[in-house]
């Protein structure tokens, strides 16, 4: 096979980015504030400190800053499995037969399997630092629980992870790691909370949501002395964390001489797709550089397609702040599809402002066509992926399958992150033909949409 760039290209350690990039300080239209839900007024970091870290209140807060040192501590932990590869996938392009040169960012070579740990990993870094006891958490597919139990281990402190109760069911394995970790781990909703209690009333038979442990997970670290609430997406700084994705493979890009024409990543709270596009998207806001940038959905829960931009809670609970995001309403219980990590009613409300203002596009994709796009990247490109980053395969595909019919040799990066190990029922369904895909209708948008919260801003 000729091949024009390594199949694999990794910086060395010493070029690992050692400060995080803020695409907020690049962003004319700054991200709306996040709001306090009695009085609608920005929240101050006073009140957010009784919930998160206080360094991560400061990097949540911080429109303007445009670069963060990484700590020493959080370089050393990002050695052990960084940098990841920036990989040709010239046996997918052949099994094409596309002129378009398709490259992945692979996030999945580390126990967690997700591109989770990057965040999970400062978070509790910055809980340690201030003498935290311990921290709660939520978890949809698991890959975020997984990461940060991991990252508690590493700081010795104590972690307590809800887990949304289908995946808690689907994925016996993945809870087992968290526990091996030494995670507490809960299925959400749960009768050890109020909030859970109220959910289950309303909604018995529920199998859950992110919205739903989110309420959990903050219920208990409020009332728990010494414990904050962590987030595994959705909030800018896990998006500024997560730009080490971004950063790394501009930098191997920048290596090859190559530049994308094209840049595609799942999107469920937006963190990875946040990551990945964040130094790409500063050269677009700053012009010196253009890029297509596209958001991958589940067709099951569509909040950037189907979805109003409006302030809205970030947990059905509506114990969190508001936040302007596009979203489906904190009400919204997607149906049961197998990419747990993309189940979130809402998106960052960085990724919302730039794709109102027209930045990015947004596409969403239906759960069989995903799971057929999984399967034909793994027989070529031999990686098992993630149901969620098999979203971003499906869209890199019918990119290349366009090129092939127009001719065109265009470049596309898409984000790989993470592996699907624990994910065999999905495949399962899948092999044996009885997934289904379920699309909401508009009423049942409407449902959970008419209960937004009546905001003026
Ligand atoms: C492998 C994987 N990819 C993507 C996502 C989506 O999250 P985000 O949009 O925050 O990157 C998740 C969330 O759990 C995940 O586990």
């Amino acid at each position: 096979m000729k091949r024009d760039v390594p199949y694999k290209t990794y910086l060395a350690e010493n070029e690992i980015p050692t400060q995080w990039y803020n695409v907020r300080a690049d962003m004319k239209n700054k991200p709306a504030p996040l709001l306090n839900p009695g009085t609608l007024e920005p929240m101050k970091a006073e009140e957010l400190y009784p919930v998160f870290c206080e360094e991560l209140v400061k990097q949540e807060l911080d429109n303007d800053t445009p670069f963060f040192d990484i700590p020493q501590e959080i370089l050393d932990f990002y050695y052990m499995y960084r940098p990841s590869p920036l990989v040709r996938a010239y046996f997918l392009e052949k099994a094409l037969d596309t002129p378009a040169k398709i490259y992945y960012k692979f996030e999945g070579n580390n126990t967690s399997g997700s591109h989770k740990l990057n965040s999970a990993i400062a978070q509790a870094y910055y809980a340690k630092k201030q003498g935290l006891k311990g921290v709660t958490t939520e978890t949809g597919a698991g890959q975020w629980g997984t990461a940060l139990s991991m990252a508690c281990a590493y700081f010795d402190l104590d972690c307590q992870v809800y887990m949304v109760k289908c995946s808690y069911e689907q994925k016996p394995f993945r809870r087992e790691v968290m526990r091996t970790y030494g995670a507490k781990v809960t299925p959400s909703p749960s009768m050890t909370t109020q909030i859970g209690q109220k959910i289950l009333k309303e909604h018995p038979g529920t199998t859950g949501s992110l919205g739903c442990a989110i309420s959990e997970a903050v219920e208990v670290a409020v009332g728990s002395e010494g414990y904050r609430y962590v987030l595994g997406s959705v909030l800018s700084q896990v998006l500024l964390h997560q730009s080490v994705i971004g950063l790394e493979a501009k930098a191997a890009f920048d290596k090859l001489g190559v530049k994308p024409d094209m840049i595609i990543g799942c999107a469920g709270g937006g963190s990875n797709l946040g990551g990945l596009i964040s130094p790409f998207m500063g050269e677009k806001l700053r012009g010196e550089a253009d890029y297509q940038i596209i958001a991958i959905e589940p067709a099951s829960c569509p909040s950037l397609t189907r979805g109003k931009y409006a302030y809205d809670f970030c947990d059905t609970g509506m114990v969190c702040p508001l936040a302007k995001m596009y979203t489906l309403g904190s009400d919204f219980i997607p149906s049961a599809n197998h990419a747990g990590g993309l189940r979130y009613h809402g998106m960052s409300s960085i990724l919302s402002q730039l794709y109102d203002d027209g930045l990015m596009e947004a596409r969403s994709v239906e759960q069989t066509s995903v799971f057929e796009a999984a399967t034909q990247f793994a027989r070529v490109e031999g990686i098992l992926p993630a149901p969620e980053s098999s979203h971003a395969i499906r869209a890199a595909i019918d990119e290349a399958l366009k090129c092939k019919e127009t001719g065109e040799e265009k470049t596309i990066l898409f984000g790989l992150t993470g592996t699907g190990y624990f994910d065999l029922v999905a495949y399962e369904k899948y092999n044996e033909g009885s997934m289904s895909d379920y699309i909401p209708t508009d009423a049942d948008l409407e449902k959970s949409l008419s209960k937004l919260p009546k905001v003026d801003k």
